[in-house]
């Protein structure tokens, strides 16, 4: 087999990368947070779809081209892959780059369950290679000062974790996005994975939760929904901590993406802090007894993930947070470092998926795994 072990590769000075799936994602995230990160080449797209490639390969240059993956994998010379492809086929695409010793970045949620994650996870770590979850909104200056605050125990004793997600996308069609088969869930895995792992960054574990999932389309412009646009959870945490999240596709004339509502709210001992997403640079805070939140500012240096080569003064910040992700991946690469957030942080929030899903079908408390 064209088989290398990333174990024996000196740090790369020029860090070869593969896309999988050329979509939406790829396009407005990988690619540009790549193109930032020096001594870093794109040198091989796959997607399965030929037009789709076709136009990546117009827009980008790069002349390997593939529209399957395993011919990308056998190629000695890329080192790291981005697979950016439906949910159905994160798993078998990235056992395959593992076995390939491959680095490796997936897109969230990692797989369909718990068990395939934990496969991908435990596979990645055998083989040596780096792999990280594509929990892009960890990359959020505001978040990552907030979790620098509470590590710092601001916060005090842990009380109330509390997110809420509304969009407005009413009854277009979603595409593989609302097919049970290719998606695994609606609403749950594709905007409230995100907020699983905020909680799991701010408060720690899971331990046992109760969920619901509703489903208010079965169509949506004619096309069979089987999936989920709302669903909540109400969780317990180890420490003792309790949980509410929420999120919905169907919030009427809330708007989409950085210009609706994405709420997280942390009330500990000593403190309460408010985190939303669209005020990248702030957060409110509030004392215990005081007299009610003010707005404290992210200091500059977490403007920026450290070391990162973008310029936190150029761009729409509420785009560019993303492209910190990319050189996440390349610098845990070259560090030989495991990256932050990796397979095992994406593994954590698939189980309290899996468990959410085993809630609302049983109606009762499930443990998480
Ligand atoms: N981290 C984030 O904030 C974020 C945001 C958007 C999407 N996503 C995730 O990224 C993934 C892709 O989402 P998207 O919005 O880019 O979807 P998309 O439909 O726009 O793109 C997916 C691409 O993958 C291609 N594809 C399908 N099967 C393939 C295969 N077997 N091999 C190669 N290519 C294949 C499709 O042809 C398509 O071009 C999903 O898992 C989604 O949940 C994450």
């Amino acid at each position: 087999m064209d088989r290398h072990n990333p174990q024996t590769m000196p740090p790369a000075n020029s860090l070869n990368v593969a896309i999988i799936g050329c979509g939406g994602i790829t396009l407005q995230n990988h690619l540009p947070g790549l193109a930032l990160c020096p001594d870093v080449k794109v040198v091989a797209l796959c997607d399965s779809d030929a037009s789709t490639l076709e136009r990546a390969r117009q827009q980008t240059g790069v002349t390997i081209t593939s529209t399957r993956h395993e011919d990308i994998m056998k190629r000695e010379d890329v080192h790291a892959v981005i697979i950016a492809t439906p949910n159905f086929t994160h798993a078998p695409i990235a056992l395959d780059a593992i076995a390939h010793g491959k680095h490796v970045l997936c897109e969230k949620p990692l797989a369909l369950n718990h068990a395939d994650v934990k496969e991908m996870a435990e596979a990645a770590d055998r083989a040596g290679v780096r792999h990280l979850t594509a929990f892009t909104y960890r990359f959020v200056p505001a978040m990552r000062y907030l979790a620098h605050l509470i590590q710092r125990g601001e916060l005090g004793q842990p009380y109330h974790f509390r997110s809420c997600r509304l969009q407005d996308w009413g009854t277009r069609p979603l595409g593989w996005r609302q097919v049970r088969k290719l998606a695994g869930t609606g609403e749950l895995g594709d905007m409230l994975s995100h907020r699983i792992d905020f909680a799991h960054l701010l408060v720690g574990p899971m331990k046992r939760l109760v969920a619901n999932l509703k489903q208010w389309h079965p169509l949506r412009s004619g096309q069979p929904n089987d999936l989920d646009d709302w669903v909540a959870i109400l969780a317990e945490f180890q420490n003792g901590a309790t949980g509410v999240l929420e999120s919905s596709k169907l919030a009427s004339g809330r708007n989409e993406s950085w210009r609706s509502l994405d709420y997280v709210e942390i009330n500990g001992s000593e403190r309460s802090f408010v985190f939303i997403t669209g005020e990248w640079n702030k957060l409110q805070t509030g004392k215990v007894g005081g007299p009610g939140l003010e707005t404290i500012e992210v200091p500059r240096e977490f403007w920026k993930l450290p070391g990162a080569p973008r310029d936190s003064s150029q761009g729409d910040p509420l785009v560019t947070f993303r492209y910190d992700q990319a050189w996440e991946f390349v610098d845990a690469i070259r560090n030989q470092r495991p990256c932050i957030p990796s397979f095992h942080e994406g593994a954590r929030a698939q189980a309290v998926m899996d468990a959410a899903v085993k809630s609302a079908e049983s109606r009762s408390w499930v443990d998480v795994e």
